[in-house]
């Protein structure tokens, strides 16, 4: 409970001795109190003082005291009322009960029947302020952070909006791991670190690791550190990212490509949060939460044993799916109004407008490489575009709609189309993989993967 606060009372009750005892009661119990013998008087201390209780006689001359409750309980919604009734007016107790007074007192009663009442109301009044002042607490937290993640992460679609949701709950929630799975392109690693730098772990590490990038070899020592000497080439100790994290947070991409062998591993760090380096006995207790992305069905890679359940169940306690931009063409436009404005921005372009046909185009291109590809594909307009009107003819997605095509082929499936766009990309780009990786909108790595996994290689293709 927090700290006492005075509360204030005013006593209305036509009996001037009985009103004078107690508010001399109740100054010397260190309350704030007024009283008053008339309702009219009464009325005149409520206007112009906050009064917390109201101790109202219910049997005024001239006034019906219910009168006055259901006109005080109107106008001041927050001010409490105990009422006092003549013995054996039961009928008016619960009227008024039921008007909202929060207690009765029947006269005579002793001071300690007052003080006892008084008490309960006093609980009652701090418990009601520490809520309400609670709620403003939160609702002015979560507003901001609504504000903020808005901002950084441009969407409309019914989608995006349970994206920003889940974010807001993600960044409340600092020590909930979470998962955020969805398509290379969708903004994944936006999402990661909006949400860190939107929670209590902000002013803490955010430390992305691409798990498909660590050589097998050094991923343990990379994420739980070593001793110096502990292996050929571990020349000095060394702190892992599990220690580095500490307070803040560490961001696992691509954690499907995590072996089998470090996810256990990975696991009793993530449950214990204490963690040896390679080499060392010594155990280091750290404070960090994970959150993970994925561009994998993570369920099948369970089903064929090549993740870990128990792993998955200790990283997906909050899971956040962003969707495909095809699936969501609303977020189109105020994508790429979004990117215009930034790309204008960036090349010292005036402003750009963009034709309504542009939009048309884009929101029937499928974006197998999603919102980066979009960002790409609007940069190279700005770059390339000679008036202040962007125009179908600025965006690539004409050239690329043999590709758009074997998309809608029904008979292809997924993963023959997806080969053929990596050959085609890799072709026009004579074969230069950053370039086929710009073309397709997607990153390097995620390139560098699909190919491994459909076994491309470029001798292979070229000739
Ligand atoms: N809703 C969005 N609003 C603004 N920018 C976005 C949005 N979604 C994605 N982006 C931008 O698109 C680009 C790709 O996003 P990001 O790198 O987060 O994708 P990803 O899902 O991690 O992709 P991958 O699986 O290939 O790693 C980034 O430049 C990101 O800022
Ligand atoms: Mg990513």
């Amino acid at each position: 409970m927090e700290k006492t606060e005075r509360i204030s009372i005013l006593i209305i009750d036509d009996e001037k001795q009985f009103t004078e005892e107690l508010d001399y009661f109740f100054k010397n119990s260190n309350y704030e109190s007024y009283e008053t013998n008339t309702a009219e008087e009464g009325r005149k201390i409520l206007s112009s003082h906050l009064i917390d209780l109201l101790i109202l006689d219910v049997r005024l001359p001239g006034v019906n005291g219910l009168d006055i409750l259901k006109e005080v309980k109107v106008q001041y919604p927050n001010m409490e009322v105990i009422i006092i009734s003549a013995h054996g007016d039961m009928d008016t107790v619960i009227k008024a009960m039921r008007l909202g007074a929060f207690d009765y007192l029947r006269k005579p009663f002793r001071f300690i029947d007052i003080q006892i009442a008084i008490e309960r109301t006093h609980k009652y009044l701090q418990l009601q302020r520490m809520l309400k002042r609670m709620e403003e607490k939160n609702s002015l937290i979560s507003k901001s952070l609504e504000e903020k993640i808005e901002r950084q992460f441009i969407g409309i679609s019914p989608g995006i909006k349970e994206v920003f949701e889940q974010a807001v709950t993600a960044a409340s929630y600092p020590d909930a791991n979470v998962l955020i799975t969805g398509e290379s392109g969708t903004g994944k690693e936006n999402i990661a670190r909006i949400i860190h730098y939107s929670s209590a772990r902000k002013d803490a590490v955010l430390y992305a690791v691409n798990c498909s990038a660590i050589t097998e070899s050094l991923l343990e020592s990379e994420f739980f550190g070593h001793k110096k000497g502990s292996f050929t080439g571990a020349i000095t100790d060394k702190m892992g990212y599990f220690e580095a994290c500490n307070n803040g947070t560490l961001f696992l991409d691509e954690i499907a490509d995590m072996p089998l062998i470090l996810q256990a591993k990975i696991l009793r760090a993530a449950e214990e949060k204490v963690i040896t380096r390679v080499g060392d006995t010594a155990e280091i207790r750290t404070n960090f939460r994970i959150i993970s992305a994925t561009n994998h069905n993570i369920e099948k890679l369970v089903e064929k044993k090549k993740f870990r359940l128990d792993l998955l169940h200790r990283l997906n306690t909050i899971h956040i799916h962003i969707p495909a931009l095809r699936e969501r063409p609303e977020d189109i436009k105020p994508l790429l109004i979004h990117f215009v404005d930034f790309y204008a921005t960036k090349f010292s372009k005036p402003k750009i407008q963009i034709a309504e046909e542009v939009f048309e185009l884009l929101r029937s291109y499928d974006f197998p490489g999603n919102v980066r590809e979009l960002r790409n594909m609007t940069e190279r307009a700005l770059i390339l575009c000679k008036s202040n009107l962007l125009r179908i003819e600025d965006f690539p997605v004409k050239s690329s709609k043999p590709i758009k095509s074997a998309f809608k082929d029904k008979n292809q499936n997924l993963e023959t189309t997806e080969i053929k766009m990596i050959r085609d990309a890799l072709q026009q780009s004579s074969y230069n993989q950053q370039a086929a990786a710009d073309a397709l909108g997607i990153h390097r790595d995620a390139l560098s993967r699909k190919m491994k996994k459909y076994h491309i290689t470029i001798f292979k293709n070229k000739d």
